[in-house]
């Protein structure tokens, strides 16, 4: 049997990682300023994690959600004091998109609505209901669900008064901040509008913090800069540091129901212990305060490099966009500086490092970045 061809690759093959660096077959060294597209937080192969990971297999690896499984319990503790949001019930799942998926489900079976609220370049999955959130039409098939969705412009509140003030909305559903559409940073204001609008209108808020959770942002989620608190918030990506592990945060106000939702995989042992372990690291290596720090120093920098039109982003998740097209400037940089970097479209590098990056690694990436640039 051969692989389903629908990926593009590049002819590497990682077969070490240790911190921030990834090293090949061959042995050859790199810099990782794309963390395996954000997910990896605590840093490649922390022994902490790998630690734990290897004693709860020699343990127990899995057995169905049938049973007790006290270390669901002890992460969801973990997790609500640590995100602030003690007060909230943990979901767990394996992946962003299933995250999203029961995310939509939760907010229709609250409300029994049928619309949907996005917003123009959102990502928000590949599933069938996530993807008709998504922005990308390609992606769309002619099964996909979600009965109604209504694209609006990131900011534009009169739009978002307008439709969430006709009542039949079940939820808006927003990145913490958008991603694969381009690392762009919705304003603090648009953050708390949203929510009081939300409020007006008993439409349910989703922040999708798969990608910038976990400490990505300089705070431990990126909509916490806005003060705001959304019903339900959904986690994936930093939070196994590698391994699969995804969850939904609901707020008190949605009372559980049985049956309503279920999963094979979901909170299984390793994928908590896993989940234990990088919160753990997180906290004991300051790692949230690590990702403003060093991603603010990286920032400043940036902004003064030549050709670069713009520089966006919080912490560790930065945009740098350049009026030409950049592949062939990131292609140079992994293949003769030996460093990963992610893309959006075509004119926009995606940095999304490890958190556990320092101000010494970064200094090695803005001269490996320079030596690119002034060629
Ligand atoms: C913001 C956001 N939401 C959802 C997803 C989907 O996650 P997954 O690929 O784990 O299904 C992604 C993945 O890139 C994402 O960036």
């Amino acid at each position: 049997m051969k692989l389903l061809n629908v990926y593009p690759r590049w002819n590497i093959e990682p077969v070490k990682a240790q911190g921030c660096k990834i090293y090949d077959r061959d042995g050859v060294e790199y810099l990782d300023f794309y963390g395996g597209h954000a997910v990896i937080s605590i840093g490649h192969s922390h022994p902490e994690y790998v630690r734990r990971i290897k004693q709860q297999i020699d343990k127990i690896g899995f057995y169905s959600n049938s049973v007790l499984i006290s270390l669901q319990d002890e992460y969801a503790e973990k997790l609500g004091n640590v995100s602030a949001y003690p007060d909230y019930s943990l979901f767990m799942v394996n992946s962003g998109a299933e995250a999203n998926e029961n995310a939509l489900k939760l907010a229709a079976f609250h409300n029994r609505r049928k619309k949907v609220v996005a917003f123009r370049k959102s990502f928000h999955g590949r599933t069938s209901a996530t993807v008709r959130v998504t922005d990308i039409s390609r992606y769309w098939s002619s099964i996909d669900g979600v009965s109604e969705v209504v694209f609006l412009s990131l900011g534009d509140t009169d739009s978002l008064k307008e439709e969430l003030g006709q009542g039949d909305v079940s939820s808006v559903i927003i990145e913490g901040i958008q991603g694969v559409g381009g690392v762009i940073v919705p304003n603090i204001k648009f953050f708390q509008d949203l929510r009081i609008v939300c409020d007006q209108t008993d439409t349910v808020l989703i922040l999708d913090e798969i990608q910038s959770g976990f400490g990505r942002s300089g705070r431990f989620f990126a909509h916490q800069y806005a003060g705001i608190r959304p019903d339900l918030i959904t986690v994936a990506k930093g939070m196994g540091n590698g391994f699969p592990v995804s969850g939904v945060l609901v707020s008190p106000k949605f009372a559980a129901v049985m049956g309503q939702l279920g999963t094979t995989f979901g909170g299984n042992h390793l994928a908590c212990m896993a989940g234990i372990a990088v919160l753990d690291v997180m906290e004991k290596e300051n790692l949230v305060m690590n990702s403003d720090r060093v991603g603010r120093y990286l920032m400043d920098k940036l902004k003064k490099l030549p050709k670069v039109k713009e520089v966006r982003g919080l912490g560790l998740m930065i945009g740098i966009e350049f009026e030409e097209p950049i592949e062939p400037l990131r292609d140079k940089l992994l293949f003769e500086q030996k460093v990963f970097t992610g893309a959006t479209g075509a004119h926009v590098f995606r940095l999304l490092p490890p958190l556990c990056l320092n101000k010494e690694l970064a200094d090695e990436f803005l001269d490996r970045f320079c030596r690119v640039l002034l060629r």
